[in-house]
């Protein structure tokens, strides 16, 4: 049985209060960046001091594609270089609510040989995305270049970490900052993704230098558990927010039910990558660890008696997924795993937060039940 956060908590589903501090996710790779930075649009060797390769699988509607960020920082500036598969444009939002909302994004596209690029907020769940000087603010991405290089863009820019424009997010060094980024095969800025899109955690660096990651080529027995324990975690939460839908209509709960199967399909990915298998066969409601099937029968018994149940019983798994997931950072030292990982954790921390403002829309206060109240103020930001 795996030594996870949800075989410990299984007990004390729902009773009891949170204790558990988790350990801080640790960065995918890691190197000292000794050349001079330069928008060029070329990546030199020792360019950046971190980096990490995101990948997103085909799906309706997607190609599937991938993008690698590199980032470097100093105490006033953030360097960044995004290395996509694709011939259009391609997009990193900062720090989103949920979804895409109030993500501070930067949008780019390499034509004819120059590079464009634009400094945006997004107002809404899925957009409008706007630029930060048609909201009032200011254009803080000046200094950039790009390059197309075999059917791939890359793209680098310079910016402060902290503009003074309110439409930009504000970092500090050693900052661990939630992204989202898509890809479109379209050139023109104003089409919706087609490629890929998706999630991840980038930790800028602070005044101590870290020790390099280890990279690791294969899967040891506890990391390939792992993997396909969280397989079927994220399938439970599909599962369990597609009842939950089908019984009080919550829209929210279809739109994370699908955000969920994303979840899944990345897992599924690296899965395949490994010739690993999934477990069970994908049935609704049906779970091979028996751990996993416990909980959600637990939750969605919880769930369906009123809306507010049924968010609070959300909001419960969404606590309990964090910690897995952060246990599981803990445990792996493979850099695919851990950037799916990553990703997934700033799925789970944006869906907590949906369910608890959500909550606190309706005149209802979500107490962690699992999470350090530090920890859960600081996802939730409601400090
Ligand atoms: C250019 C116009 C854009 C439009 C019209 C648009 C629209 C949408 C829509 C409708 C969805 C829901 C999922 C789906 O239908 O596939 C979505 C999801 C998403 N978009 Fe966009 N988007 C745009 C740009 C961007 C950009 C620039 C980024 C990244 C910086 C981005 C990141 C995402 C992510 C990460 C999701 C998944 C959110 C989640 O499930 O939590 N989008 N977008």
């Amino acid at each position: 049985m795996k030594p996870i956060y949800i075989t410990m908590i299984i007990g004390l589903l729902l009773f009891s209060s949170g204790c558990i501090q988790p350990k801080e996710a640790p960065v995918v790779a890691e190197k000292a960046a000794t050349e001079e930075w330069k928008a060029d649009g070329i990546l030199g060797v020792s360019e950046y001091s971190r980096s990490m390769l995101l990948q997103s699988p085909a799906r309706q509607g997607y190609s599937g594609g991938d993008m690698e960020i590199s980032w470097r920082n100093d105490p006033e500036y953030l360097y960044l270089a995004l290395n996509a598969s694709t011939d259009g444009w391609l997009a990193i939002g900062f720090e989103p609510l949920e979804w895409m909302k109030n993500a501070d994004i930067i949008i780019a596209s390499v034509q004819s040989g120059k590079a464009e690029a634009q400094d945006e907020y997004c107002t809404g769940n899925y957009g409008p995305h706007l630029d930060d000087t048609m909201l009032g603010g200011t254009n803080d991405v000046k200094e950039f270049a790009g390059r197309k290089v075999a059917g791939r863009t890359v793209f680098e820019l310079k910016r402060r970490l902290d503009t003074g424009d309110k439409f930009d997010k504000s970092f500090s060094p050693g900052q661990a900052i939630s992204i989202i980024w898509a890809l479109s095969n379209n050139p023109d800025l104003s089409f919706k993704h087609n490629v890929a899109f998706g999630e991840g955690i980038i930790t800028l660096t602070g005044e101590q230098t870290m020790p390099p990651a280890i990279k690791a080529a294969t899967l040891n027995a506890h990391e390939k558990e792992g993997l396909s324990f969280i397989w079927e975690e994220e399938k439970m939460a599909r599962d369990l927010y597609t009842s939950l839908y089908e019984s009080d209509k919550l829209t929210i709960f279809r739109d994370l039910a699908r955000s969920e199967q994303s979840h899944m399909d990345q897992a599924r990915a690296i899965i395949d990558k490994y010739a690993l298998s999934i477990p069970g066969n994908d049935e609704q409601g049906v779970f091979q660890n028996q751990t996993l099937q416990k909980v959600h029968d637990e939750l969605l018994a919880k769930g369906l008696p009123s809306d507010q149940d049924a968010l609070n019983a959300a909001a419960t798994f969404e606590e309990i997924s964090i910690m897995d997931l952060q246990e599981e950072l803990n445990i792996t030292h493979a850099q695919d795993v851990m950037a799916m990982y990553q990703g997934l954790l700033a799925g789970s921390q944006k869906h907590l937060r949906s369910y608890v403002t959500d909550l606190k829309d309706r005149g209802i206060k979500y107490d962690p039940r699992y999470l350090g109240m530090d920890e859960f103020e600081k996802i939730v930001r409601i400090k």
